[in-house]
């Protein structure tokens, strides 16, 4: 069982001098950082604008459900790949990179995962579930959330991980198990523990930072090939981002050898002001200071947002407005023109000075 050490909890005695990465940047401000966007098969299909957004956009795609268990497993004895297969070979007819996700989590199920009772059940189901999708893609996706958000919401010293039916039928295994696999099948592939909440300065959030160093640092004593931290990067409008605890954080995954990506951008804007020219631009500030905190410290191996238009977003459903005003909670507008947040990752994405 890994615990949330001590060290891990007082984290934060790490230096802040933290140098620009050099990466032989001659003249150059920045070195250009892969970008790209969750892909939703549904608008996918049926909107042309969103297919050219996301060739305009993207030099990375992420199938956003379509790798999930309750995409590819509807019924047990078979596996339905087509949507997956879709946008896979958009990213690949466009030259784009792609990230696989996820390969275990404890929600996005298909009913009968959710009646697995037996710890060799679940053992047998999720091997050869990484088994068949990682061998599948091998060499054509590169990168794969193996776990996605196996933290507890809150977590403590006793309990860092989240109550899923992975984690009841076979304990913090799980994941080693996931990593382990996906390893075996395709020993190239950069393998990354994707979670959320590590941006602001709640307490809880403090102590989710320190549960993922201990989980991480635990599976690389065990020698688990743990390559990234994926941070999901859902980013609360009304929250500050906590500049010095991720650069200490970046500082640690680095003392750990552990990359990081940002994998799901976005702004939960609920509780921002409704005038979407102040709320835009708030947001884009949130996203400024964000990037700005992580990326001197530890530069991610890609920035992914969690979609690129406003008229498809997760965040409205989820988190609704008291005024009803529409979420606006990525870097284009509804009709696909570019907002302040786009400018921001401009910055990234371009590689500018
Ligand atoms: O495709 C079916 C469609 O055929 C059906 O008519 C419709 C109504 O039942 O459902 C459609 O599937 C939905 C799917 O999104 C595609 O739109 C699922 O019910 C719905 O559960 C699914 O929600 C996704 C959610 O993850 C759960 O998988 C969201 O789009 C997606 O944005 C969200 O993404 C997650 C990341 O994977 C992990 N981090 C948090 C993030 C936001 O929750």
């Amino acid at each position: 069982m890994s615990r949330i050490t001590r060290r891990d909890a007082l984290a934060g005695t790490a230096s802040l001098a933290l140098a620009w990465p050099s990466a032989g940047l001659a003249q150059v401000g920045r070195p250009a950082i892969p970008f790209g966007s969750a892909a939703q098969i549904e608008p996918f299909r049926a909107d042309p604008r969103y297919r050219e957004a996301l060739k305009t956009y993207c030099n990375v795609i992420v199938p956003m459900n379509d790798l999930k268990w309750e995409a590819l497993r509807h019924d047990r004895s078979r596996f339905d790949f087509s949507g997956a297969d879709e946008l896979v070979a958009f990213a690949r007819g466009n030259k784009q990179a792609l990230r696989g996700h996820a390969l275990l989590w404890g929600m996005a199920l298909p009913p009968w995962a959710k009646e697995m009772s037996t710890k060799a059940e679940a053992e047998r189901e999720l091997i050869s579930h990484i088994e068949t999708v990682v061998d599948r893609y091998k060499g054509v996706i590169p990168t794969w959330d193996v776990v996605n958000e196996v933290i507890a919401h809150d977590p403590t010293l006793e309990e860092p991980y989240r109550d899923t039916i992975w984690q009841r039928l076979l304990g913090p295994e799980h994941i080693e198990i996931a990593f382990r696999t996906a390893a075996q099948i395709d020993p190239e592939a950069r393998l990354v523990i994707n979670d959320y909440d590590f941006e602001d300065t709640d307490p809880r959030i403090v102590r989710r930072r320190a549960a993922a160093l201990s989980i991480i640092r635990d599976l690389r004593d065990k020698g688990i090939p743990v390559h990234g931290l994926g941070m999901q990067a859902h980013l609360y409008g009304e929250r500050a981002i906590d500049t010095p605890g991720l650069q200490h954080f970046m500082q640690d995954l680095g003392t750990l050898g552990v990359d990081v990506e940002i994998t799901e951008l976005d702004v939960i804007d609920w509780k921002l002001p409704a005038v979407a020219r102040e709320r835009d631009s708030t947001a884009a500030n949130l996203v400024s200071t964000f990037l700005n905190a992580v990326v001197p410290a530890r530069q991610p191996k890609a920035i992914v947002t969690w979609g690129l238009s406003d008229r498809y977003s997760w965040i409205g459903e989820t988190f609704a407005r008291k005024d009803s005003a529409k979420a606006r909670p990525l870097p284009l507008d509804e009709d696909y023109r570019p907002k302040p947040m786009m400018k921001v990752l401009d910055r990234y994405r371009l590689g500018t000075s």
